[in-house]
């Protein structure tokens, strides 16, 4: 099913911001050529973020009291505190053109199509595991979901509701994010973060209160990206060959 988003629009100075609510997060658009860009709670975290530094302390715990979005944008304008490098450098993402959706359990093509236009031999091996995963699919122990562009496949993720391993998913307290991809020409547009957020969310609601997952020792940018989405580390374990570790992280929900 796809995930319901609302939108809500704010009017600062003339200008628009258009908020996307998802779950306890919203999405803001900047019009002007910026793209969405995620904050947690309210217009507020936005404009903390684009802030070039600090209005005084005292001022900005009113601000925040109040939660005068209107009056701290005005503060920052006219002080000329809008960072417009960051605004640049958000990512241009048409969150309007994203859906998330529940996968099939017979849709397991679908994620090995991913990696169709990367190493042949990474496609079989992907392959054959998205195969045994959407089993688990089938039977329950596991949900999956796509991230569709105008009805292409871009991204997939599966939330690990129960295995046999019960220090990585034990149906009750703990779940394990798994098989997180995002097809080469759609990185960097927050499709990842969107995915993982639909699975945490999931999982919050099923009444898990961890998530864990497995990250290649040599894998720098799901590092980067696990971290950026608040993932610790919990321990080092042996990996797939002997000199690549394999980091467990969690995240409590
Ligand atoms: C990891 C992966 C899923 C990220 O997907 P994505 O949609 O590109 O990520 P997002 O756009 O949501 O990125 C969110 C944040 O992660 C970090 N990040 C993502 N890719 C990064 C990169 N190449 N370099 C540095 N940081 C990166 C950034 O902090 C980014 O935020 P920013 O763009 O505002 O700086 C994607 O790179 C992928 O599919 N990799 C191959 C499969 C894989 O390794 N999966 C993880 C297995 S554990």
């Amino acid at each position: 099913m796809p995930i319901k988003i609302n939108t809500k629009q704010l009017k600062l100075l003339g200008k628009t911001l258009v908020y996307r609510k998802e779950g306890s997060s919203y999405w803001v658009y900047f019009p002007q050529k910026v793209g969405f860009h995620k904050f947690n709670k309210s217009g507020f975290g936005i404009l903390l973020y684009l802030a070039k530094g600090m209005p005084d302390p005292e001022l900005n715990k009113k601000l925040k009291e109040s939660r005068k979005t209107q009056i701290f944008f005005d503060y920052l304008l006219k002080n000329d505190l809008i960072d417009r490098g960051k605004l640049e450098r958000l990512n241009l993402v048409e969150m309007d053109k994203i859906l998330i959706r529940g996968a099939k359990a017979n849709e397991a093509k679908l994620l090995a199509d991913l990696y169709k236009d990367e190493d042949q031999t990474e496609y079989w091996r992907v392959k054959k595991e998205a195969e045994k995963d959407f089993c688990e699919v089938k039977i329950g122990r596991r949900v999956a979901f796509f991230a569709e562009i105008d009805g292409k496949t871009v991204g997939a993720v599966q939330l690990v509701l129960d295995c046999n391993h019960k220090d990585h998913a034990d149906g009750k307290n703990l779940t394990e994010i798994h098989h997180v991809k995002v097809h080469n020409n759609y990185l960097r547009q927050k499709i990842g973060t969107q995915l993982v957020g639909t699975v945490e969310r999931l999982a919050k609601e099923k009444g898990f209160k961890k998530t864990t997952l497995g990250v290649d020792e040599d894998n720098l940018v799901a590092q980067k990206f696990w971290e950026k989405l608040g993932y610790k580390l919990l321990k080092v374990e042996l990996g797939r060959t002997e000199e690549v570790k394999l980091f467990t992280l969690y995240k409590n929900l």
